[in-house]
């Protein structure tokens, strides 16, 4: 597989991240995943090590009220030459991912927040998504329809994020919600990072089709703080890199529970998601997102009990799809956004996120986030 790997370098002048990513995206044949780390199943190797984190940053009552385990049961794992990389396998207690599930698809969506439907809908059009998806993805047959839910690609929360000029800015903002800043500072200071603040939110939606293009996220005025990722529903592979293009990126499974933390040397690293594997017809979800809420949570929390139609239509969706949530602080202690105007040719110079290929450059990036299609 190496071998083959240099080869393409080699002919197409390839980086080695692209020459990855080429090689988990292909369709057919399927590509091997054997060399994919599995956390959900790997206990330490040369490779990955067990962390241990900060368990008196966080009481069991307030982990709870999150949906999260206590943290001394979490599984955490950093991995052989990135420093300041977490990856805490499944910490949310069983019944409530569906919260959070339900939130990005139902909550966040919804005015003032933006989403990649505003970019070429009225408001009025992309006001209540929810409830204008709900009767098609219920009765899913083959001629339905797509509905504005499977259109959804990106959500914005907190300071909303710029696609064409790759900035915040302090006039383009709506109150972080307020749960996901709790679960969001929670996890924070039980990677070491107390004091967190949660100031801008990317949702991305995933069908089984959908990929995400090799980026840095490097907009935030502030990289001292942890980027941190919540994935739900299908697995994807999530491609880790270094600094630079040419050096050739670690892939994992990202599954539904899984939490995802960049910070330090690894704040700024390349990353992607090549693809999203078809669960088996068998097993269509993760058996972590089919338990409901249990009595400890929900009552004194954070987390409220999702409906049963609330959930059919939640699970429906994510029977094919992923959903994606990274949330970030974007300025220090004490920092303001810029108010001086950009240097002409300022923002043709902030080249460090994902480059588009040929095809994709024609189309605006703030439709498609960085989302890269097949
Ligand atoms: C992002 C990102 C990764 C993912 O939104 O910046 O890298 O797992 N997401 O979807
Ligand atoms: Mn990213």
């Amino acid at each position: 597989m190496l071998g083959k790997m240099a080869a393409s370098v080699a002919e197409h002048g390839e980086d080695a991240f692209r020459t990855v990513f080429r090689f988990y995206k292909r369709r057919n044949p399927p590509p091997d995943f054997s060399q994919v780390i599995d956390f959900s199943k790997t206990v330490e190797n040369e490779r990955v090590f067990a962390t241990e984190l900060d368990h008196g940053s966080l009481s069991e009552e307030d982990a709870c009220r999150a949906g999260l385990r206590p943290v001394k049961d979490w599984r955490a794992f950093s991995l052989q030459g990135y420093p300041g990389f977490i990856f805490i396998s499944n910490p949310f207690l069983l019944g409530s991912q569906q919260y959070w599930v339900k939130q990005c698809l139902k909550t966040y969506p919804q005015k003032p927040n933006v989403c990649n439907l505003d970019m070429h809908m009225s408001p009025t059009e992309t006001e209540n998504i929810w409830e204008k998806s709900i009767d098609g993805i219920r009765k899913k047959g083959k001629r339905e329809p797509r509905s504005l839910l499977e259109k959804l690609r990106w959500v914005t929360l907190g300071y909303h994020y710029n696609w064409d000029t790759k900035t915040y800015s302090a006039d383009h903002y709506s109150p972080f919600p307020v749960d996901l800043h709790s679960l969001s500072q929670k996890v924070a200071a039980a990677c070491g990072f107390p004091g967190f603040k949660a100031e801008a939110g990317i949702l991305n939606y995933y069908r089984s089709d959908s990929s995400l293009g090799i980026h840095v996220d490097e907009s935030e005025l502030d990289h001292t703080w942890p980027l941190l990722s919540f994935s739900f529903g299908q697995t994807a592979v999530f491609l880790l890199g270094g600094t630079k293009r040419q050096d050739p990126p670690t892939a994992m499974f990202m599954r539904s529970g899984d939490i995802m933390v960049m910070s330090g040397s690894s704040r700024l690293l390349y990353h992607a998601v090549p693809c999203i594997i078809p669960a088996p017809a068998s097993d269509p979800l993760p058996p972590c997102l089919g338990q409901h809420l249990g009595k400890e949570a929900g009552s004194d929390g954070l987390i409220k009990d999702v409906s049963e139609v609330e959930w059919e239509v939640c699970s429906k969706y994510l029977l094919t799809s992923r959903v994606n949530m990274t949330v970030r602080q974007v300025l220090g202690l004490g920092q303001t956004f810029p108010t001086a105007l950009p240097r002409l040719g300022a923002v043709a110079e902030s080249s460090g996120y994902h480059e588009e290929s040929g095809q994709n450059a024609k189309k605006r990036k703030s439709e498609s986030g960085y989302e890269e299609d097949s």
